[in-house]
C-alpha cells in the first residue's frame, strides 16, 4: 500500500510518497505566500495551504498506482490560529507560530493570570507564538471576526478537516495551544474559561496515529484515489519530524534546522521544567517530550544568502568557512524575535565583533555558528534539568549542510547521528498514516525498521574546547544588549 505525508511548512508545503516497507517513492513541494502585514506580523492563507496540498498530492502520485492509496497523514507548523464560521469559511487569515503580536495578551496571561497556573493548567507558560494568546488577541483587537468564531484549528487540521469533513486535532499540535492539559491529554476548561472560549469550538483529540475519518468521496474523486483512504490525525511538525527521524521512546534528541530551529528531547514520562524554559508537550509516539525552539534558524541563513550576500549557491559560500572555533565575529539568530530559551519578542539579529580585517566568510560564519550556540542555550536548560544526551539526529533544511552539522557537533558536544533522509515531518506524517492502517504495530516499530543511520558525525575534543570559549562568550551577548531592543524598535 502507499502513503502520503503532507509537510505543512511555512515556505512550502512539502509532500512524500512511501510504500508499506518505508520506502521513499516520490517527493513534491509547493511554495506559498507568506505575508508580513506589521513588523513582528506573520499570516499565511489557510486556503492557499489547501489549493497547495491538493495540487501537491495530485502531482505526487500522479505516476503511480492511485489505487494502491490508503492513508495520508501530517506535520504541521504548529500553534498558527485557523478560524471558522458557521459555515466552516475562513474568518480572517491565519496568524502564525512566529508572530509577535500579542505581547500585551501574554503579559496579561503570564502576569495576570499567572505563570503558576498556566503551567498547572497546560504544562506552559504564554508565548508570543501560542494559540491562546492569539485567541485572546482576536477577541481584544478583532471583536468582530471573535463574535463569527465556530472552530478554532490548527493549520495541518484545517487540511484534516477539508479532507475528512472532521473538525481533528492530535495531542502533540494541541500541546502548543495553551487551552490543552499536556499532563491527562485533554482540553483544560479553565483555559477555555480564560480565554473566553466553550469546548465546543476546539477540535476532537486524537493521538497522532488514530484515524479521524475517511476522505470525503468527491476528494477521493478529484484525486483518484480510493474512498477508503483514511485520514489520520498526524503531529505537529517538530513531534513529526521525531518520528521521522526516529526520535521516539526515552531520551532520545532530534534537532531540526528548518525556518524555524528545534532541539527536541522523547520521553516516556512527563515532567515540565520549574522556569518553563522548554516547551513540554505531547508525543505523536503516545508519550511526552520537552522542546526548546527558536524562531529563526536555517531562516538566518537563508537571509543572509539570498537578502543580504545576493547567493543562491550556499555550499559554494560555506567553502571559505576554514577557521572553525576562531571566528571573533558573533551573531544572535533573533530576526523573529526569540522564545527559547529568552521568551523576548523585541530581540532582534544583531552582529558584533567586526574589525576591520572581517571578511565575508566570517560574518557567513557567525551566521551559521550563531544559531548552533542558541540551540546550545536551550539544551543547557535541559542539561540542567539532569537530562543526560549524547547524541542527537538532525533534519531540516540546514542538515543539508556538512559544515553546519560539524558545528553542531562540536558546539554542543553531541554525536550527530546523519539518517538516511532527512525529510523529517514528511515522513514522520507517512509512517503515522502506515501505522494507522497496521503495517506497523506501534510508531517505535515502524521507527526501528524504516529509519536508518547511514554516518555519524563524532565531535572533536580540540574543537569542542575552542567553541566551549566561544560559547562562553556568546552566552553573554544577549544579557548585555538585551535592554536596547526595546528602545531601537
Ligand atoms: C514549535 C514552533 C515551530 C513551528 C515551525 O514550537 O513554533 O517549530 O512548528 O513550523
Amino acid at each position: 500500500m502507499l502513503y502520503i505525508g503532507v509537510d505543512l511548512g511555512t515556505s512550502a508545503v512539502k509532500l512524500l510518497l512511501m510504500d508499506g516497507e518505508g520506502k521513499i517513492l516520490n517527493i513534491v513541494s509547493k511554495e506559498y505566500p507568506l505575508y508580513f502585514p506589521h513588523p513582528g506580523w506573520s499570516e499565511q492563507k489557510p486556503e492557499d495551504w489547501y489549493e497547495q496540498s491538493i495540487a501537491g498530492i495530485k502531482e505526487l502520485i500522479a505516476d503511480f498506482d492511485k489505487s494502491q492509496v490508503a492513508g495520508i497523514s501530517f506535520g504541521g507548523q504548529m500553534h498558527g490560529l485557523v478560524i471558522l464560521d458557521e459555515k466552516d469559511q475562513v474568518i480572517r487569515p491565519a496568524i502564525l507560530w512566529n508572530d509577535g503580536r500579542t505581547t500585551e495578551e501574554c503579559d496579561y496571561l503570564n502576569n495576570v493570570i499567572g505563570k503558576d497556573k498556566l503551567s498547572e493548567y497546560t504544562a506552559n507558560i504564554s508565548f508570543t507564538g501560542f494559540t491562546a494568546p492569539k485567541i485572546l488577541w482576536v477577541k481584544n483587537k478583532e471583536p468582530e471576526n471573535f463574535a463569527r468564531i465556530k472552530k478554532i484549528m490548527l493549520p495541518k487540521d484545517y487540511i484534516a478537516y477539508k479532507l475528512s469533513g472532521v473538525h481533528c486535532t492530535d495531542v502533540s499540535d494541541a500541546s502548543g495551544m495553551l487551552v490543552f492539559d499536556v499532563k491527562n491529554r485533554c482540553w483544560s476548561k479553565e483555559m477555555c474559561e480564560i480565554c473566553g472560549i466553550t469546548e465546543d469550538m476546539l477540535a476532537k483529540v486524537f493521538e497522532s496515529y488514530e484515524t479521524v475519518g475517511t476522505i470525503l468521496p468527491e476528494i477521493a474523486k478529484e484525486l483518484g484515489v480510493p474512498e477508503t483512504v483514511k485520514i489520520v490525525a498526524g503531529a505537529g511538525d517538530n513531534a513529526a519530524a521525531a518520528v521521522g527521524t526516529g526520535t521516539v521512546g526515552d531520551g532520545m534528541c532530534n534537532i531540526s534546522l528548518g525556518t524555524s530551529g528545534t532541539i527536541f528531547i522523547s520521553s516516556n514520562k512527563f515532567g515540565v521544567d520549574e522556569n518553563n524554559a522548554l516547551h513540554s508537550f505531547d508525543h505523536a509516539d503516545g508519550h511526552y517530550h520537552l522542546m526548546g525552539c527558536m524562531l529563526s534558524a536555517a531562516s538566518c541563513n537563508k537571509w543572509w544568502m539570498d537578502e543580504i550576500i545576493g547567493t543562491k549557491d550556499y555550499a559554494e559560500e560555506q567553502k571559505a568557512i576554514t577557521k572553525l572555533g576562531e571566528n571573533h565575529v558573533y551573531f544572535l539568530p533573533y530576526l523573529m524575535g526569540e522564545r527559547s530559551p529568552h521568551n523576548d519578542p523585541l530581540a532582534r539579529g544583531t552582529f558584533i565583533g567586526l574589525t576591520m580585517d572581517s571578511t565575508r566568510a566570517d560574518m557567513t560564519q557567525a551566521v551559521l555558528e550563531g544559531v548552533a550556540f542558541a540551540l546550545r542555550d536551550s539544551f543547557e536548560v535541559a542539561k540542567s534539568l539532569g537530562i543526560k544526551i549524547e547524541r542527537t539526529k538532525i533534519c531540516g533544511g540546514g542538515a543539508k549542510s556538512p559544515l553546519w552539522k560539524k558545528m553542531i557537533a562540536n558546539i554542543l558536544n553531541l554525536k550527530v547521528d546523519v539518517i538516511e533522509s532527512e525529510e523529517g515531518p514528511a515522513m514522520g506524517g507517512a509512517m503515522l498514516a502506515a501505522v494507522a492502517n497496521g503495517e506497523f504495530a506501534s510508531v517505535e516499530e515502524a521507527a526501528a525498521k524504516i529509519v536508518k543511520i547511514v554516518d555519524t558525525v563524532e565531535p572533536e575534543p580540540e574543537l569542542v574546547a575552542k567553541y566551549e570559549e566561544r560559547y562562553q562568550q556568546f552566552k553573554q551577548i544577549y544579557p548585555t544588549v538585551k535592554a536596547l531592543f526595546p528602545k531601537i524598535q
